[in-house]
């Protein structure tokens, strides 16, 4: 059961070509297993089904393939450019990134849509991960937690019971910053309370913690209270250092 497991998952962004992809999936691949621990690889749209079909072949482990983003759009049609949720469940894709800070930061992407996107991944039965976390500015004036809960209110009367959630604090990611931990305690207890209010006590939850996660700093961060995992970027792209980390969350 994944709501039990911990969440290892590499988010590469805009990384990546054919042969290296390749290299490192086939490496994560022979990887020896690690029970405990859901592992998930989020490459670019266009290589999705590539590592696909690059970890079908794993027997004990599975890989997950996560996107890292969906259409707003629910229904085939004319929206040039957009690829739908129905098309990320055809090409394998089990985990679909939801409001990833970059996503806000570059295409001014906000509450409404990140909410049509997490219901278009459940209407076709994947998993969304809706990616939260503060600005710089809104740490220094103290408003981190109002700022985390009004991007979990797109959560609200949803019908679902599965909740996974990443916590970036956009100061931490890409700056080799990381949260101490008092902040990912604090945070991530945080985030519990509030799904359980909004959603109900019966909700599984997974809050995965991102944000300079490396291979030397991830036994730490694992072993704070409430952190189910890590959603890791820049270090999910070395095989070294990915594979020390997925080590660390067993
Ligand atoms: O989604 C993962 C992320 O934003 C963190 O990136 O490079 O700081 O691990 P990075």
């Amino acid at each position: 059961n994944i709501w039990q497991q911990k969440w290892v998952i590499g988010n590469w962004k805009m990384n990546g070509q054919l042969q290296e992809n390749n290299s490192l999936v086939h490496k994560l691949r022979s990887f020896q297993t690690v029970p405990n621990v859901c592992i998930g690889i989020t490459p670019p749209t266009v290589y999705l089904l590539q590592v696909h079909n690059a970890v079908q072949i794993v027997l004990n482990n599975p890989i997950y393939t996560c996107a890292q983003d969906v259409s707003r759009f629910s229904e085939k049609g004319a929206y040039t450019g957009e690829v739908s949720a129905e098309m990320m469940r055809d090409v394998g894709v089990d985990i679909i990134l939801i409001g990833h800070s970059e996503r806000s930061l570059y295409f001014n992407e906000k509450n409404d849509v990140q909410r049509q996107k997490i219901e278009n991944v459940l209407k076709v039965g994947l998993i969304p991960l809706l990616c939260v976390g503060e600005s710089l500015k809104e740490r220094e004036d103290g408003r981190e937690k109002e700022a985390v809960a009004y991007q979990l209110s797109v959560f609200k009367g949803l019908k679902t019971k599965n909740f996974a959630i990443a916590y970036e604090p956009v100061w931490a990611i890409g700056t080799g910053k990381v949260a101490n931990r008092e902040q990912i305690a604090d945070m991530h207890q945080f985030i519990y309370d509030e799904v359980l209010s909004l959603c109900g006590n019966d909700a599984n939850i997974r809050v995965l913690y991102g944000g300079s996660v490396n291979d030397k700093n991830a036994a730490d961060i694992f072993s704070v209270p409430h952190v189910d995992g890590a959603l890791v970027g820049g270090a999910s792209l070395k095989y070294e250092a990915f594979a020390a980390i997925i080590n660390a969350a067993q």
